[in-house]
């Protein structure tokens, strides 16, 4: 991976928002269990933050928290190096919530009993309410679903604490210490199967730790703006726009900090969907008045991808290019000290960053990444963000629903679409027949359903079929429709049969040199999300 070299003081978070707002810290036992209930968290217009579970009292102190979460986690609390909270946490007079793995984990370590290799409950539970709760909702019935996932199950309270709930597999299902403000939860109230989870959540946040709804776009907005204006100064500032969302909306965003200062470079490599490049340029230029480079290099791409047929020959040939015209844009640029990328929260969660500790680079949406010797400082203005608060953003900085809601899409575009060697006059073919498949789930209202669908063309296969009174020999186009949640498995999408059909025949009727269409009905794993 080739990458910019990030400031040095990259680590101490310059685009982070400010802290003098209410912040809910969840601890992370289990990556996953964390994400969610910081998203939930800000469903609640409050804002959250994952940190390791080895912050220590004082960190955790310095950070100041308003109220602490310990998520759920996969392990189990006496196993031998299962993941532990700084006890002296429990003393620093904040308000606590243990969810599963954090509620035993307080029971556990404040002296109480968790007893091992119990039945367990996994899934839809019915959770009885047992005494009054200051956690649990008012209106959730005595009895009452939840979902749950556990083993072990706390069986003995530590002291001054109160049960309030329990359940078949959970004897305290649910923990209370009310003058302390420290509580545990068996159940998962972060998921949609615990139809009270969210409401305790908020009791939680709002009642007991007293947080009112305050974090909302329009401040996030506001305090971007500030904090990239006074970073930056009078210094120009570049940003590689690739069309996808992250970068569409950092891009929008430090243009509204800074205007003129900034200028983005668009690298049109002629591998894109139907009208996209259009669409960036229209949006960029026009709609928000950015000034735009737009690098129209298709010759350049197809020139390096002549007689390439190997799918790794092919990327490497489209990343070095990149890199070649990005600097060549670029180049002119010369008093341009920073340079915007598009990192969302969950690229530092994923790579181990939430310490703060590590400044990662998103080299993979960025086709073969960026120049090596390109000494610019990073502005990441999207780094506390989840995709979902990003979208919504880019619909207040007002971007068009197109680029805000626009699937993933690969940084080499449609040369890793086409099995076979890449020319401009394939890619014309596959850019109708993607542009129909777009098309026809956006009627069938699957666009925001489906995380991503496409045309494959296989370029290289030819078979024969029957048009009218004539024989055709033609190339298949492979429809690809997957439903996923991050990209690393997926399922095929269940489309209709109809709307299939649809597809099938506008392709063969309407592209030239397509006599076949299929369905891939391979889930990842096995298969990966893209044909190349
Ligand atoms: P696969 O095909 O490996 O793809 O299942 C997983 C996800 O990654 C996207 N993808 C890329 N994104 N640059 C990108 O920005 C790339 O080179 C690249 N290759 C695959 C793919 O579209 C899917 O979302």
């Amino acid at each position: 991976m080739s990458q910019p070299h990030a400031s040095p003081d990259a680590s101490a978070r310059p685009d982070a928002v400010s802290r003098d707002r209410d912040t809910v810290l969840v601890v992370d036992f289990g990556a996953q269990y964390a994400q969610l209930i910081a998203r939930r968290v800000r469903e609640l217009d409050v804002f959250s933050e994952i940190v390791s579970n080895r912050t220590s009292a004082a960190e955790m102190a310095e950070r100041d928290p308003a109220a602490i979460i310990l998520s759920g986690g996969p392990a189990s609390v006496h196993v031998e190096g299962a993941p532990q909270l700084d006890p002296a946490i429990y003393d620093l007079g904040v308000p606590i919530l243990g969810i599963c793995y954090g509620a035993q984990l307080i029971a556990q370590q404040l002296g109480g009993v968790v007893g091992r290799g119990m039945a367990g409950e996994y899934g839809r539970t019915r959770l009885t309410r047992t005494a009054a709760s200051t956690i649990l909702p008012d209106d959730a019935p005595e009895t009452h679903e939840c979902w749950m996932s556990h083993f072990d199950g706390i069986t003995e309270l530590p002291d001054g604490f109160v049960a309030t709930a329990t359940s078949q597999g959970a004897p305290v299902a649910v923990l209370e210490h009310d003058e302390r403000r420290i509580y545990g939860v068996q159940f998962h109230p972060e998921v949609v199967h615990s139809p009270y989870g969210m409401a305790a959540l908020a009791r939680f946040v709002h009642e007991r730790a007293g947080i009112g709804s305050e974090w909302e776009m329009s401040s996030v907005i506001d305090e971007q703006v500030a904090s990239i204006r006074e970073r930056v100064g009078d210094a120009r500032v570049i940003c590689g726009l690739s069309g996808g969302v992250d970068s569409s909306v950092a891009a929008a965003l430090v243009h509204r900090a800074i205007g003129a200062q900034l200028t983005c470079v668009y690298v049109d490599t002629g591998l894109m969907r139907k009208g996209e490049s259009e669409q960036v340029v229209e949006t960029f230029r026009r709609n928000l008045g950015i000034e735009l480079i737009h690098a129209d290099e298709a010759a350049t791409f197809f020139e390096a991808l002549a007689g390439l047929t190997d799918p790794e020959a092919k990327r490497k040939a489209i990343g070095e290019r990149f890199i070649r015209v990005f600097e060549k844009h670029t180049g002119g640029l010369t008093e341009a000290r920073f340079l915007v990328q598009g990192t969302l929260y969950p690229d530092l969660i994923e790579s181990g960053g939430t310490d703060g500790t590590a400044s990662v680079i998103k080299s993979h949406h960025n086709v073969g990444g960026l120049p090596d010797d390109m000494a610019l400082e990073l502005i990441e203005p999207l780094r506390d963000l989840f995709k979902d608060e990003v979208r919504a953003l880019g619909t207040e900085l007002g971007l068009p629903d197109e680029m805000v809601w626009r699937q993933p899409f690969p940084g080499p575009g449609l040369g890793v679409r086409i099995i076979g060697e890449v020319t401009p006059a394939r890619v014309a073919v596959l850019q109708e027949a993607d542009a129909i498949v777009r098309q026809e789930l956006a009627a069938a209202g699957l666009e925001r359903a489906i995380w991503q669908s496409y045309a494959a063309l296989l370029a290289d296969v030819r078979s024969v079929g029957v048009m009218g009174d004539e024989r055709t020999y033609g190339n298949p186009v492979v429809i690809r429709a997957v439903t996923s949640d991050d990209a690393m498995t997926a399922d095929w999408a269940r489309i209709p049969y109809e709307t299939l059909e649809v597809m099938s025949q506008r392709i063969i009727n309407e592209v030239d040199g397509v006599n076949r269409v299929t369905y891939d009905i391979t889930s990842k794993p096995p298969g990966t999300i893209e044909w190349e």
